[in-house]
């Protein structure tokens, strides 16, 4: 049964916020590049949540139009808002299943996907049908973030006055070794490990399989952005970070991992950390950055 991704995990808001960092300007025109995209074309993206990555390929591209399909009712309402806001005319977004697409063989040039593939509950099939909309020549990509170690997606250097940060460190190992192991969103949806795209791609009799990875890092402390998006990240991060939390909490999963006392420990210490983070902007007295690694992989149809 299909669980609706934003009241799961992400709020739209969220969703689209963290995007902003994670597709930025600079990898625009690659990441065109690495679909093999050039002429007029008609692109499907599968998935598309609030809509980012469809924006962001369209964005001063008058080539492209682009169909995006989700199942999650409120990400297709902010992405609609989000397009319209942008003066934006060539996308159209449908709900619909990625398991079972709504158009013709051979309809697109190309096919995308966004941290889908690694997100859905039968990705093999939702590929079966990517690749039953493309035509012959066309290419489908799929763009899926790598697991990583907790010391790279989060680390930094705080100030010696900063007394919890130590413990919290300690704290947030202990919750990201319960996130991984528990894989919450894997028993929950199936989700499959991106390092399996490739070898699916193989499978589904895709040519000239390429990979081109993707990093991103943001910055708490970048001076290059304006304190209130520095503060809208901070809160945003805080309240997704205690969602998801919770979320496992409530799973009951923790008990493997964490004592009760280290549960409320870990609600407090996050809390500190956001205040902390939010009243010490402005001294540039701490570096945070926060960081993955994506990897797109995209294969020609023929
Ligand atoms: C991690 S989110 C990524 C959203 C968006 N691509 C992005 O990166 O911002 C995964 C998305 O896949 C959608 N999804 C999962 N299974 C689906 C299916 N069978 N058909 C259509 N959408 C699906 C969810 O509703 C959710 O929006």
């Amino acid at each position: 049964m299909y669980k609706k991704w934003s009241s799961y995990f992400q709020l739209p808001e969220l969703l689209e916020y963290t995007r902003s960092y994670m597709l930025t300007e600079e990898m625009r025109e690659l990441i065109l590049q690495h679909m093999l995209i050039n002429h007029k074309e008609k692109i499907l993206e599968v998935g598309c949540g609030t809509g980012y990555l469809s924006r962001y390929l369209v964005k001063g591209r008058k080539n492209l139009s682009v169909t995006a399909i989700d199942l999650d009712e409120d990400f297709l309402q902010a992405a609609d808002k989000l397009a319209r806001q942008e003066g934006i005319d060539s996308i159209t977004f449908l709900r619909a299943d990625a398991s079972s697409l709504p158009f013709e063989t051979n309809s697109f040039d190309h096919v995308v996907s966004h941290t889908f593939l690694t997100s859905t509950q039968n990705p093999e099939r939702a590929l079966q049908e990517m690749h039953r909309v493309v035509r012959p020549g066309g290419s489908i990509s799929s763009i899926t973030a790598m697991s990583v170690n907790p010391t790279i997606v989060e680390s930094g250097i705080y100030p010696e006055t900063c007394s919890f940060i130590h413990r919290y460190r300690i704290l947030f190992e202990k919750v990201w070794t319960m996130y991984q192991r528990t894989n919450s969103i894997a028993n929950y949806i199936n989700a499959l490990d991106s390092s399996q795209v490739p070898r699916m791609f193989v499978k589904e009799g895709l040519k000239e399989i390429s990979l081109f990875p993707i990093g991103y890092a943001f910055s708490f402390s970048d001076a290059s952005l304006t304190a209130d998006k520095r503060k809208k990240y901070i809160t945003l991060s805080y309240q997704e970070e205690r969602k998801k939390f919770e979320h496992y909490v409530h799973l009951g999963v923790w008990k493997d991992f964490l004592s009760e006392d280290e549960i409320d420990e870990y609600r407090i210490l996050l809390q500190k950390k956001a205040t902390f983070l939010w009243e010490h902007l402005e001294d540039n007295s701490i570096f945070e950055w926060n960081g993955r690694a994506n990897i797109m992989v995209t294969g020609r149809v023929t």
